[in-house]
Order: structure tokens, then sequence, then C-alpha cells
């Protein structure tokens, strides 16, 4: 039986709707690595495709008939950047990994040269749109522009690394490197090389590479505003994580949706003529359901109460939260008689009332099972 080495390089390409793309896309990469002239660097490509329903996952296993060197895994009921990438990258032996986007805005023809940084001794070599030599021209409007830099900005406070692109979707890695890492990876939104980072904390050693972005050509991008919502809760996770719990802040955001429900209820209620106390009262009843449903559904997700348990749920923290609203009224009152700032005293009694409703609650609405 005779046996073949696995090749130098994996070019991971996550993919979505990009049939038009594949096959041009292959041809240059094959260009770039196998090309006359320059370095020869044996290569593998690995379409992720989440069954695209323009046929993406047809198209590359057209090629793949007929050239080994390409390989498709299509994934059924998934949807996500991030997580394809890792699928990819974990699917293969090559000793270095390359990721790079299906649409052709990567210039593949920098794939050579990052395989020289690796070798050179390089952890991570990073395409950059906004290095000296590198340009961003392919961002599509001026809102991506801004959004691009902004989250750039954040990027690099949270990493503490000078990347100029800590958003770029194409880069290449060691292998070894990416399966130490890839056990806490969060596979969520576009940010993988984010990830990557942060989970290395700080030890790796990083060589950006320049490369002109370039505008699509077929389909569209898939950035959008759930995506770009989804880096806003990662980033307040990492910058708050191990100084407050993420549930925590789920739960008091949560809480501040709770008092603006309150106040739309009992203002309604007080249009009907009804009086103020009881308009008030429907209103924070009307708020704590509404919470109890949204803590339900994001905040505690995992350990959603459904059927009888979640009425019996209900029961216990509507007990829970007036018992906190008690508290909270206590002690302002208390402060305020004290010769606290009434804002002040009123700020304290909020803080208790909502950190009483999140330790009791947890424990005994959303208890574990
Ligand atoms: N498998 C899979 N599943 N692939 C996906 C998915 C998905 O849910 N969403 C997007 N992709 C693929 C696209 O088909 C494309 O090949 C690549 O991921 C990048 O997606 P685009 O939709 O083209 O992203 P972009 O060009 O707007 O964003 C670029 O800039 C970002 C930073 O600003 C990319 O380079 C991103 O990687 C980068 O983070
Ligand atoms: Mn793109």
């Amino acid at each position: 039986m005779s046996s073949e080495a696995w090749p130098t390089l994996a070019v991971v390409v996550p993919c979505y709707n990009e049939r038009l793309n594949v096959a041009p896309l292959v041809a240059s990469v094959d260009a770039a690595l196998g090309g006359s002239g320059g370095t020869q660097i044996a290569w593998e490509m690995i379409f992720v495709d989440d069954d695209s329903p323009d046929g993406t996952s047809d198209a590359a296993r057209a090629i793949a008939v007929k050239d080994r060197r390409v390989r498709v895994i299509r994934r059924i009921g998934r949807r996500g950047l991030s997580s394809a990438v890792i699928e990819g990258a974990l699917a293969t032996s090559a000793e270095f990994i390359a990721v790079i986007d299906g649409d052709l805005q990567h210039d593949e023809t920098r794939l050579p040269l990052m395989v020289e940084t690796l070798r050179a001794g390089a952890d991570l070599a990073v395409g950059s749109r906004h290095l000296a030599g590198g340009d961003a021209g392919g961002l599509a409007s001026p809102f991506r522009k801004r959004l691009s830099h902004s989250g750039i900005r954040l990027a690099q406070v949270l990493t503490g690394s000078i990347l100029s692109d800590p958003m770029s979707g194409f880069f290449m890695v060691r292998r070894r490197l990416f399966e130490q890492l890839a056990p806490m990876l969060t596979g969520q939104g576009f940010k993988i090389l984010l990830d990557l980072i942060l989970a290395a904390s700080g030890d790796l050693k990083i060589v950006e590479v320049p490369y002109q972005f370039r505008p699509r050509r077929a389909g569209e991008s898939k950035l959008d505003l759930l995506v770009v919502a989804q880096f806003g809760g990662f980033l307040i996770d990492k910058l708050l994580r191990g100084v407050v719990p993420s549930r925590f802040i789920a739960f008091a955001l949560v809480g501040s949706f709770g008092v603006l429900v309150n106040l739309a209820v009992m203002a309604a209620a007080r249009t009907t003529g009804l009086d103020f106390s009881f308009s008030q009262t429907v209103g924070t009843i009307a708020a704590m359901a509404v919470n109890f449903e949204l803590n339900n559904r994001l905040t505690y997700r995992t350990t959603r109460l459904r059927g009888s348990r979640y009425w019996r749920g209900l029961a216990v923290f509507m007990l829970v939260c007036g018992l906190g609203a008690i508290a909270n009224v206590g002690i302002a009152r208390m402060l305020y008689a004290d010769n606290t700032a009434g804002l002040l005293a009123s700020a304290a009694g909020g803080v208790v009332g909502v950190v009483w409703n999140y330790a009791v609650s947890s424990t005994l609405v959303w208890r574990r099972a």
C-alpha cells in the first residue's frame, strides 16, 4: 500500500452562498501556490459550506471529484463563519492552516509569504488591510468603514496588542497551535482571529502581512446587524469577565428593560382613568412577568423552565422581586432619612434590589436541575 504525506498547507474557506466564487478561488490559490517561478507549496483546500441554498457545495464538489486537493464539508442546520473555520481547520493534518474568505476579497498571492513567515518562526501570520502597503478599498460603504474602525479600536484595547487589523479574516497559523487552542474558542460570529489571540493569552509571535482588500465580485456580504450585536456582547463579556458575572449583566439589562415596561404600562393604565397606586401595581406586575419571560429565555436559557415548572417559577420570581422591591424602598428611605442625597439613596436602593433579585432568583427560581 502506498501512502502520501499530508500537504504542507491547508487553505480553509468558510463559505455561504459563494457558488460563483468557488472555481475562480481554486484557480487563483493554485496559481499562487503551485505557480511557475515562485515557491511550490503542497496544498489542499477545504470549503466549509453551511448548506447554502445557491449550491455552493455542489460547485466545490464538482471540482473536488477531479482534484483530490479540494475537499468539501457541508454542514446541515448550522450557521456561522467562526464555527465553520474551526471545523475546517480541525479536519486537516497539514502543517499550516490558512483561513481565507470565499469571495475573492482576500489576496491569495500573499499565501507563500505567510508560509515563509511561519517557517521563519512566527506562530501566526495575519493579513492586514491597514498596514502600509495594505488597502481596505474593498469595504463597501462609509458606514462599513466606520464600523470597522471602531471594532479595531476596541479589539486592540482588549487584546492589548497593536495589531493593525485584529478583525482580519485572512491569516495563517500552525496546526499544532490551532489544535491546542481549539477547545478555548467560542466559535461565535466573525471574530475567529480575535478568539485565537485571546485564547493564547499573549503568548503568540504574530507577524502582519499587508494586502489589498478587494471589492466583492459576486454575491453579497453576510456581515449584518446580528453579527455586530454578537460582537458587542462578546466585547462586554470580555471586558467585564472576572469582575462581574455575565449572567448578572444580562439580568441587570433585563431589569432595566423591566423599568421601562413598568412605566409604559403604568402610564397607559392612568390614561384609562385608573388611580396612581392601582396603575403602578398593574405596571409592576406586567414588568415582573416580562422580566421573568426574558430571563427565562435569555439569562437562564440553559436551565430554561417549561410546563408546570414555568408557572411555579413565575410565582416564586414575583415573590422574590416583591421582597426585593420592599428592600429597595426600605434602604432608600433609611439612607434618605440619614441625610444621604435623594438620588444616591435611590440608586443604592436599586442596587441592593437587583443584587437581591439576582442572588435569590438564581438559586430559588432557576436552580440547576
Ligand atoms: N460556512 C459559513 N457560514 N461561511 C460564512 C458564513 C456562515 O454562516 N457567513 C459568512 N461566511 C463566509 C462568506 O461566504 C465569506 O466567504 C466569508 O465567510 C466572509 O464573509 P463576508 O460576508 O464576505 O464578510 P465581509 O467581507 O463582510 O467581512 C470581512 O471583513 C470582516 C472584518 O471587517 C471578512 O474578511 C471577515 O472575515 C472579517 O472579519
Ligand atoms: Mn467578504
